[in-house]
């Protein structure tokens, strides 16, 4: 007799991560025929040597032996300490560390912090482009994404008077990213008060991911939301992937700040789910306290003649170059979302493209409808690898823009 099929939960067919999906699986087979690629998918720095600190790594060595056991759901002590005493370094703002979970990455915490909330139905408004992560956790915890567009001939900021307009009686939360995956925009002090004046009016919560905190470029700055936010419900997400190099070890935060009382049932959501899945990678915690309390190693990078600052450097200079091309700067984060124009941007798809340059010349981007956008003439790169690589890429994209404007002609 066949076996039947096996069958999956129907939202799944709502849901997509292309950042690993089709393009990277054909990556993949061409690889396995030989090809070499020049792969800008993803924002895994340890995939571009990129390496995590010696003193994070370190403290893993030292504390290895007493890593064994579980930790308390929401982990380790002396780790959410840390978190907390940086918060009030970098906000000059109070935050207590029994209102700290850490997690498997910000990725786990995206995720729970919306099951502890979401009813079937109700609305959470995202940014448009967003992280996909959280469009998939929204719909996956029975919510429905509703977009406020970060527009590019707006330098990809907010308009807090959109965000109000979409507001409805089954609206939740309000989520930023910023700095933002993956336009790179980082978000002016009145925006981030207007939107939160909003939240109070309406009685939503925030949700700031601010994993690309400290990763700056030229004199852009970052205004964490949770001063602002102050008596306001607000979760804040941070973690070590990105600013320390970290992503394996799977280690993020999120800190719960706003009046305690408002947020008492939801802390204890927020806790039974914690408990549920028991703790965070413990190896990974132990180093929260060294990231936290240790040596800058960003800051280089994003500095002149740091690794990340040259490659944003090629990136600008690129796009400055070309004619098929038009960028919004990256202020922050780790990514280019560019914009093809022109006649090469006729009858423009973008998976077909991204599919033409994987194909015709060794290149893996992410198309820009990837993160929910209605347009469909971006893409998206990493800044990680070496500037004279994303040279050569931006020649290689030039070659297949220069194609199809000349089809267009
Ligand atoms: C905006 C944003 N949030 C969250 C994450 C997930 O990070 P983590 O490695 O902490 O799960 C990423 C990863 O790229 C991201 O870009």
């Amino acid at each position: 007799m066949p076996l039947h099929a096996l069958p999956t939960r129907e939202r799944l067919t709502e849901v997509r991560y292309e950042i690993r999906g089709a393009l990277a699986r054909r990556a993949r087979e061409l690889e396995t025929q030989g090809r070499t690629l020049v792969k800008l998918n993803i924002g895994n720095p340890g995939n571009f040597g990129f390496r995590a600190p010696e003193h994070l790594q370190q403290a893993i060595v030292q504390h290895i032996a007493d890593t064994d056991p579980y930790t308390h759901q929401q982990g380790l002590p002396q780790a959410r300490e840390a978190i907390a005493a940086h918060h009030a370094a970098r906000g000059g703002f109070e935050v207590s560390a029994d209102r700290i979970f850490v997690g498997n990455g910000v990725s786990e915490l995206i995720d729970i912090s919306l099951r502890a909330l979401l009813n079937p139905g109700d609305e959470v408004l995202l940014p448009s482009p967003d992280y996909p992560l959280w469009s998939a956790a929204t719909i996956l915890n029975d919510g429905r994404p509703v977009y406020y567009q970060c527009l590019p001939e707006n330098g990809f900021q907010p308009d807090p008077a959109e965000i109000e307009s979409l507001i409805s009686s089954r609206t939740r939360a309000i989520v930023l990213i910023n700095p933002n995956n993956p336009t790179g925009a980082s978000y002016p002090r009145e925006t981030l008060e207007a939107i939160v004046a909003i939240a109070r009016k309406h009685g939503v919560l925030l949700m700031a991911d601010e994993i690309y905190d400290h990763i700056l470029y030229d004199d852009a700055t970052f205004q964490p939301l949770a001063p602002l936010a102050g008596d306001l419900p607000c979760i804040s997400f941070g973690g070590l992937s990105k600013v320390h190099r970290a992503c394996g070890w799977r280690v993020g935060w999120a800190v719960l700040s706003g009046d305690r009382s408002a947020m008492q049932a939801y802390t204890q959501a927020m806790d039974l789910l914690g408990a549920l899945r028991l703790c965070a990678n413990v190896p990974g915690q132990v180093a929260i306290e060294a990231a936290l309390n240790g040596l800058d190693t960003i800051t280089p990078l994003c500095s002149p003649e740091g690794r990340l600052f040259e490659t944003r450097r090629a990136l600008i200079e690129a796009c400055e170059a070309s004619a098929h091309l038009d960028l919004v700067a990256p202020a922050g984060a780790l990514y280019g979302f560019p914009a093809v124009t022109g006649p090469a941007a006729h009858a423009f798809d973008d998976h077909a493209f991204a599919l033409e340059l994987l194909e015709t010349e060794d290149v893996l981007i992410v198309p820009g409808s990837s993160f929910n956008v209605p347009y469909r003439n971006h893409f998206r790169v990493t800044l990680l690898p070496q500037p004279e690589v994303l040279r050569d890429v931006f020649a290689r994209i030039d070659r297949v823009l220069e194609k199809r404007a000349a089809l267009a002609a």
